[in-house]
């Protein structure tokens, strides 16, 4: 897939924009402030329905004005399609069409126009808690895989029902047998999540190893927790079972579900040392991009479409060979956007087009 345009209005800084973008790598040089990430952010919220960096919609808004539009015209397999995404802050009202056609929820959109970014403050991903590293492996597996979506979203409250009984049983309002079914629903629901997290965490492995960085250095992920292993089905039911029997008293205690996927964790390597403690900035860098781009691979495998590669700040840390390294895995990809302050960081590739960004306005290079 590929973005043959985009269309704001009154978008963050843009009052009105339009830009007419290719297949390949698309650059948008700029100072600081000058609005490269807001382009980035707007193609972001029309293939997941949010921001990666605004809280709440309203942000989005260009100041003094009531509502936006984002409006993207996407290329699949030679048929196009429009996506178009309206807020208005005053109703605090956000509706998705495609193709003219209202979509009845916003959750129907993961995975319309697949996407992977990377932005600087992902190498939190390597350095920062565990819960990181679990959501990179949710939104990856949400945009592949529709059942794991709805699947962790209700796995997400059974937990949280679970923990409230948890309290209520500490508090002596509720009897202490009345968690069987849900013991039986977060194991179900949460063995679903681990299996699809295991056999994803493999391919994003052989992904890294086979298609990006081959034995020039090895980066690997790794799936831990404390109460089971990677394994079959039936394994990890028995270490839920044990769990259960086991560890009742210390749920009781801290009124928190103790096993399961939100409670895990992925070891990333970079040379097979701890990436967190052992390696540079730059490796810490280098290693986010090559896991972001792995799961861009891993979408493509999966569902067939090429994600589009949104990369904002590109190049910031990365020193020559390391960003000639990662030009050269472009070719992997159908489209890939980047966001960057200054030509020179782009060393070792060619974009097909350019754009020079300056106080929300675009202009093409030529
Ligand atoms: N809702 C809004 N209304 C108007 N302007 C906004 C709004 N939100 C953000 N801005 C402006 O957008 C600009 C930031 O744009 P953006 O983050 O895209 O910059 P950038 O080019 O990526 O800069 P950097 O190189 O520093 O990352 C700022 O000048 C900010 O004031
Ligand atoms: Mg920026």
């Amino acid at each position: 897939m590929y973005i043959k345009q985009v269309e704001l209005a009154n978008f963050r800084s843009y009052n009105s924009l339009k830009l007419k973008l290719t297949p390949g790598i698309n650059v948008f040089y700029g100072i600081n402030g000058a609005g490269k990430t807001n382009i980035l952010e707007a193609i972001y919220c029309i293939s997941t329905g949010h921001s990666f960096r605004a809280a709440e919609d309203s942000i989005l808004v260009r100041h003094g004005r009531e509502a936006m539009m984002v409006s993207v015209d996407a290329v699949d397999n030679g048929i196009e399609r429009n996506f178009l995404l309206e807020y208005d802050s005053k109703a605090r009202k956000k509706s998705l069409k495609v193709n003219g056609t209202k979509l009845s929820r916003l959750s129907r959109l993961v995975g319309m126009v697949p996407a992977v970014l990377f932005s600087p403050e992902n190498i939190q991903i390597v350095k920062g808690e565990p819960a990181l590293r679990r959501r990179l492996l949710d939104d990856m597996l949400s945009q592949v895989d529709n059942d794991y979506f709805l699947t962790l979203a209700k796995y997400n409250k059974e937990v949280a029902h679970r923990n409230y009984l948890l309290k209520g049983i500490k508090e002596g309002r509720i009897r202490r047998d009345s968690l069987g079914v849900w013991n039986t629903q977060i194991t179900q629901n949460g063995i679903r999540l681990l299996l699809a997290r295991f056999s994803a965490v493999e391919n994003l492995n052989n992904i890294l190893q086979n298609d990006l960085t081959g034995d020039k250095f090895s980066i690997r992920l790794a799936y831990t927790s404390k109460n089971y292993t990677v394994s079959d089905e039936q394994a990890l039911r028995e270490s839920y079972t044990a769990f259960f029997a086991a560890k009742f008293e210390e749920e009781i205690a801290r009124s928190v579900t103790l096993i399961g996927p939100h409670r895990d964790d992925i070891e990333i390597s970079y040379n097979n040392m701890p990436a967190k403690s052992f390696s540079s900035e730059g490796q810490q860098r280098l290693t986010t991009i090559l896991i972001k781009l792995a799961e861009g691979l891993l979408i493509k495998s999966r569902r067939g479409v090429y994600p589009v590669v949104l990369l904002d700040d590109f190049s910031s840390e990365l020193d020559e060979p390391n960003s000639g390294f990662i030009g050269k895995t472009f070719s992997l990809f159908k489209q890939i956007l980047i966001s960057t302050t200054y030509k020179e960081n782009l060393r070792g590739f060619s974009p097909a087009k350019e754009f020079i960004i300056r106080d929300g306005e675009a202009g093409e290079m030529y």
